[in-house]
């Protein structure tokens, strides 16, 4: 092992230290350099399941890799697995993702297994807050990965968290919701959060009209 990487070891035990851990089992240590993240979408989930980089893996249950159309032209990003999807290890399984199904099913016309869901961090933040930018930045070489191998069209960004991790942009959603950005050769179009729908009744006929120009780009 070179100078360099018995470095890049102990500093990742030192932060280990720092989330808590008194030992660790021998593991394999994720690959620092974003090159060297796998290719492929099993090798990637494989790697995401044993990932330990940040205080997020203390306390899930499940990783939430993502799931959907590998082929798919249009991707879903929401911004951290709720408890029902730390429970099953799926994206979008509680009651803001019944809202999204039916958002695909009956505005966009496709079925669910037609797009591909993921979300900015891939473990649940603790009661539910929005990830704070150490989980992000740690967790957001996996969704870049996702996105490059997938390489969909079109990416909706769920909600102000999903946007500005996306795009480092610290505007808020009500004034990008509906815009099309270009994005990693695709176009992001920013709309509100599900769980902000089931809140706001009244903002649901904006996701509508957001959605529609993601039906007509499609
Ligand atoms: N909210 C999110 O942002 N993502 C999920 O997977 C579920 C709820």
């Amino acid at each position: 092992m070179s100078k360099l990487e018995t470095l890049k070891m102990l500093q990742e035990l030192y932060a280990y230290r720092s989330y808590g851990f008194t030992y660790y089992k021998k593991r394999e240590f994720m690959p620092q350099k974003s090159n060297s993240i796998p290719n492929s979408l099993d090798k990637l989930e494989k790697s995401v399941h044993g990932c330990f980089l940040c205080a997020l893996c203390k306390t899930r249950k499940n990783v939430v890799f993502g799931e959907g159309n590998i082929h798919a032209k249009l991707m879903f990003v929401g911004e951290g697995p709720g408890a029902f999807e730390d429970e099953q290890g799926r994206p979008f399984v509680g009651n803001a993702g019944a809202l999204l199904t039916k958002m695909i099913e009956n505005v966009l016309h496709l079925k669910r297994s037609d797009v591909y869901i993921a979300n900015i961090v891939k473990c649940r933040p603790p009661a539910n807050r929005p990830p704070l930018p150490e989980e992000a930045n740690v967790c957001k070489p996996y969704l870049f990965k996702q996105i490059e191998i997938i390489a969909p069209q079109i990416i909706v960004a769920l909600g102000g968290t999903s946007y500005h991790y996306l795009t480092g942009d610290d505007k808020k959603i009500t004034q990008v919701r509906g815009e099309i950005f270009e994005y990693k050769n695709a176009k992001l179009i920013p709309t509100f959060h599900p769980s902000y729908l089931l809140r706001n009744e009244s903002s649901k006929k904006d996701t509508y009209h957001d959605l529609l120009k993601v039906k007509a780009l499609l």
